[in-house]
């Protein structure tokens, strides 16, 4: 079994291990200064495959999402982060792209994405569009021109072994079905490097010229008005173009050996110069190096190269056979706040495309439970400091599909996956169910609009199954409920929106030990807040420690009552924030 884990948790690209020591509370920051747009902005992740359908082909598109603007605007989310929607053959979903100045056609034309980015405008809303250049697609130009000779102005744009130096030294891929990150291309007798699908080769960031395209295509969007990148696997993009072998490289820490090659914060740099402090934008890298103290290093404002990373450690402590320890979260969000206490910026979030969904994952999606806790964990990012992102669906609390056969699946990591198990003769029943826990493919379903057909997301047939539980689990519903998932979330953002506290105020952790309470104060100036948060489907009475003293009622509560004293009793993942003297 925990082999299989490993398998699905290095397909899922999640296993971003990180050493080192606890952080150390650092004092109150200084006088503020000027703040950035993207520090006080909640960022909505939005997968635009599975979120609105508008014409029939159970795919969601750009046409789609224009319909949904209003929407959008009510949640009181400041910035859109799209997944990619660029040409793709979509071999991982848009993460292989074969154009990067064409929309998809499947999810429409340049005309939709102009109307599209002019409607989130007009509704105060900004845009953040993936920037994937760790690798292309196969089918892009670049590559089929690289490929098809040795003499190629295009060859360097990629990395290439020749054969004839024998085999190169061993790298692991992450959706490779047998995990060998170099493929042999007859055509040119040598090898070409694949960090993740063998139809996304590397880019050789090496090459000047190879930078220069990229900085060029960044223009490109940015001067279409578009307010900033996700930048995808971007902790991979540096490589020792010599590869030397590595010994020790093995499947399970390969991940972090490639973290943090060679020459990445010089790319930065140059990137920062040349194209990023042209434009008041957000900046964000996928991947923040081994520990806080690589991350600083991206986002340190004297070093001029991103705003934000995020990293993976809080969400590797879901994955793991058993329940998590909530202390562990409680540790690993404690020691990287405290690194960014002084400098710097981090991005606070439990879901993505990459990740099952997180109240099925942080929080407990039965029935009884599944709507207090997903308030609960959307109350916790509202109320740390650092960027929220919510990924969409989390607003109402949508839980892992749990798909019961490989054939429902479609993301590149499962599928490839399950041939790998086979081929070794692992076994697949053992794979299904922990897809059922990890895979990516548990967050990917369609939207759930409402209760008729296909959850409202397409009148054909969806491109992936739409979870069974959209008739109880959808936005209708939630709209009419004035104490629904959905309305908790509009509350927790205007919270955020109305308190500074809540995005620039220092955080405490309060009872680290306790393994069933989250509590934290968060103060800026005289403005303090207490947050406590049950982890647990048990009652908990929670001693409020002395000194603090709660003023009034509750500014957020995802329950009807508090019943306070000297001790909090706290119902079954109750989360409340509470204003301090
Ligand atoms: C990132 C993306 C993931 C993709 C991978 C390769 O991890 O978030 O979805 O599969 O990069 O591009
Ligand atoms: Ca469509």
């Amino acid at each position: 079994m925990k082999q299989l884990l490993l398998y699905v948790l290095v397909t899922c690209a999640v296993l971003l291990s990180t050493g080192g020591s606890r952080g150390q509370q650092l004092p109150a920051p200084g006088p503020a200064k000027k703040p950035g747009w993207w520090q006080e902005t909640v960022v909505y992740q939005l997968y635009p495959r599975s979120f609105q359908d508008s014409n029939g082909d159970g795919i969601g598109d750009l046409r789609g999402i224009m319909a949904r603007l209003d929407y959008l605007q009510s949640l009181g989310v400041g910035t859109i982060w799209l997944n990619p929607i660029y040409a793709s053959p979509n071999d991982d979903n848009g993460y292989d792209i074969s154009d990067y100045r064409q929309i998809m056609p499947e999810f429409g034309t340049m005309q939709d994405f102009e109307a599209l980015l002019r409607g989130m405008h007009e509704r105060g809303l900004k845009l953040v569009m993936d920037l994937v250049v760790n690798h292309s697609s196969e089918e892009h130009e670049w590559f089929k021109q690289s490929r098809s000779s040795r003499q190629s102005p295009y060859r360097n744009y990629y990395y290439w072994w020749p054969a004839e130096k024998g085999t190169p030294p061993a790298r692991y891929s992450t959706f490779d079905v047998s995990r060998n990150a170099w493929q042999y291309d007859s055509l040119t007798n040598a090898y070409y490097l694949h960090y993740f699908s063998v139809k996304q080769p590397d880019l050789n960031w090496n090459n000047p010229a190879l930078r220069q395209e990229v900085y060029s295509l960044m223009r490109f969007w940015l001067d279409k008005g578009i307010d900033g990148f996700r930048m995808d696997a971007f902790q991979f993009v540096a490589k020792d173009p010599t590869f030397p072998p590595m010994p020790g490289l093995n499947e399970t820490n390969y991940i972090n050996a490639y973290n943090h090659g060679p020459r990445l914060h010089d790319y930065l740099q140059e990137m920062n110069r040349e194209v990023l402090s042209k434009y008041n934008i957000m900046t964000v890298a996928e991947g923040a190096g081994r520990n806080p103290t690589e991350a600083m290093l991206f986002v340190d404002p004297a070093r001029r190269e991103l705003n934000m990373t995020y990293h993976f450690e809080a969400v590797g402590v879901g994955n793991t056979p058993e329940r998590y320890q909530l202390t562990d979260l409680k540790r690993v969000f404690t020691r990287w706040d405290s690194a960014f206490a002084q400098k710097g910026w981090q991005s606070i979030y439990l879901g993505s495309h990459d990740q099952p969904r997180m109240v099925s994952k942080f929080g407990d999606d039965r029935p009884a439970f599944r709507a207090a806790s997903a308030k609960l964990l959307n109350t916790f990012l509202l109320t740390m400091r650092g960027t929220p992102y919510c990924y969409n669906g989390d607003e109402l609390g949508m839980t892992n599909s749990r798909f019961a056969s490989i054939a429902d699946y479609r993301d590149v990591a499962a599928l490839n996956g399950y041939q790998l198990v086979k081929a070794q003769g692992g076994s697949l029943p053992a794979y299904l169910q922990s897809l059922q826990r990890f895979s990516r493919d548990n967050s990917r379903t369609p939207f759930q609009w409402d209760a008729s057909t296909n959850a409202g997301f397409t009148t054909g047939t969806p491109w992936i199954n739409v979870n069974p539980n959209y008739t109880p689990v959808n936005r209708a519903a939630q709209e009419k409920q004035p104490d629904s998932v959905l309305n908790h979330f509009r509350q927790a953002q205007r919270l955020r929106q109305q308190h500074r506290v809540l995005v620039h105020g220092q955080y405490q952790l309060l009872d680290a030990a306790n393994p069933n309470i989250y509590a934290y104060t968060r103060t800026l100036g005289p403005a303090r807040v207490l947050v406590v948060l049950n982890f647990s489907a048990s009652p908990q009475s929670w001693g409020v420690p002395a000194g603090l003293a709660p003023s009034g009622q509750p500014w957020l509560n995802n329950y009807p009552t508090l019943a306070a004293g000297p001790f909090l009793a706290l119902q079954p993942w109750q989360a409340v924030v509470l204003p301090l003297h």
